[in-house]
């Protein structure tokens, strides 16, 4: 395949408005279908995983309608929705696919769950397991783990759980069969993984109550609609944090970023790094922080990342990862055996594709370890079909001497579709 060809430049500059948070506009929809009366969501993400989300949701007989990134849906509460008349496509989402199964155990009716190549090579035991011992019927390749998945929802009983990775996808899940179960369900988790679903629960009036990585719901509450405004995606502004960052020259601002604190470990780490990154104009909107980022030039130097900083930036240690080969000395990111089971084994593509480029990295069983040197070759890289590495690779194309022809760029549309043109404007 024809790659997409990125070349060097010599500066960056620009005022870029990055989509909508994927994780929030996902549970907007969600949530919006859930409820009682109607839901209006602004800035909705229009990347194809989001609208895995409001397909899906169609099928379950859910009524919503867009205007470019404005949603409505009519929910009509969760009774109204019907069984299904064929296969759910999550397509490349494991948010849909998840926080879905959350939601049906506690439907009275049977659907089968699939997706693409990827999703139904990943594990879904995490949140199958919990959901069967709250009393759904459900059967899957592997035990249950890989999709297909077929569940048959009904009558759930609350459990208290104690979850073995720190996963907001597995949370959120369970958070949403306990609405439906009978008596309390909670979850306690070894470290804090994103919030979004606590919060727009409560926005929708439901009542959760939160204490550090602890989380409880009662059976039998109801949401009704609302109006959700989606911040921009951090984990998309993450890309033009590193840009900015490592360009020779040049500024970017990125208006109306979320900066819920769950999401916020690119911010941290690269500050720590040395990045001259400003938050200005702050606010909070539908219970979620947002402001705007200011990036600039900067010198940036190794760093260890590890432990609950993990969670607070997953979706970024492959950008991180390609920072961190342009940084003064090592950087060892550990405790991240997670990325094995993203889109990608991302420890092992972010490793080949780094190492393609020019970079200096060895694989660990639970992270890399990446030696920086002042600049990269360039060279090719393929994204295998994830976005994250897609625009990762593209920002390489960049900062690099010879550019970076990136196979499958396309992959990028999962989460933002835009990405490539936007970027490319930002070149000077
Ligand atoms: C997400 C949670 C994270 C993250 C994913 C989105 C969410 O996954 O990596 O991109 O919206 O809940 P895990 O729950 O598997 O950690």
């Amino acid at each position: 395949m024809e790659g997409v060809y990125i070349k060097p430049v010599a500066g960056v500059r620009g005022e870029i408005r990055v989509p909508g948070d994927k994780s929030i506009s996902h549970r907007a929809a969600l949530f919006g279908g859930m409820a009682k009366g109607e839901t209006q969501i602004t800035n909705f993400l229009l990347g194809q995983d989001c609208l895995s989300t409001l397909r899906c949701l169609q099928q379950l007989g859910v009524a919503w309608d867009r205007q470019g990134n404005e949603v409505w849906l009519q929910g009509q509460g969760m009774g109204a929705w019907q069984e299904p008349t064929d296969v759910l496509d999550a397509g490349n989402s494991g948010t849909t696919f998840r926080l879905m199964l959350g939601v049906l155990a506690g439907c009275p009716f049977s659907v089968t769950l699939s997706g693409d190549a990827s999703l139904r090579s990943r594990p879904m035991k995490r949140v199958t397991d919990p959901l069967k011992q709250m009393g759904a019927a459900i059967l899957g390749r592997s035990g249950g783990n890989l999709a297909p998945i077929t569940m048959s929802g009904g009558k759930l009983q609350g459990r208290a759980f104690r979850t073995e990775v720190a996963s907001a996808q597995v949370k959120s899940a369970l958070l949403l069969a306990g609405l439906r179960a009978e008596g309390e369900t909670s979850v306690q988790e070894p470290a804090l993984s994103r919030d979004h679903t606590e919060r727009m629960l409560k926005g929708f009036g439901v009542e959760v109550q939160c204490a550090e990585t602890f989380v409880k719901i009662q059976g039998g509450g109801q949401l009704s609609g609302q109006k959700v405004s989606v911040p921009g995606d951090i984990s998309s502004a993450a890309f033009f944090l590193v840009l900015g960052s490592l360009a020779k020259r040049g500024e970017i601002l990125l208006p109306e970023v979320g900066i819920n604190p769950t999401r916020t470990g690119i911010l941290d780490v690269l500050r720590t790094m040395g990045a001259d990154i400003q938050l200005l104009e702050s606010s909070e909107l539908c219970g979620e922080p947002r402001a705007t980022l200011r990036v600039q030039p900067s010198k940036l130097k190794g760093i260890e990342i590890s432990g609950a900083m993990i969670p607070r930036l997953i979706d970024e240690i492959p950008i991180l990862a390609l920072a961190a080969s342009f940084a003064e000395g090592e950087t060892v990111i550990r405790d991240a055996a997670e990325l094995r089971v993203k889109e990608t084994d991302r420890i092992r593509t972010v490793a080949e594709g780094l190492k393609a480029l020019g970079a200096q990295v060895e694989e660990l069983p639970d992270g890399l370890r990446i030696f920086g040197q002042p600049s990269l070759q360039g060279g090719k890289a393929s994204s295998f079909g994830d976005h994250r590495l897609a625009m990762t690779w593209a920002v390489a194309g960049m900062l690099s001497k010879e550019g970076v022809s990136v196979e499958n760029m396309s992959a990028a549309d999962v989460s933002y579709p835009e990405f490539l043109e936007v970027i490319r404007k930002a070149a000077v």
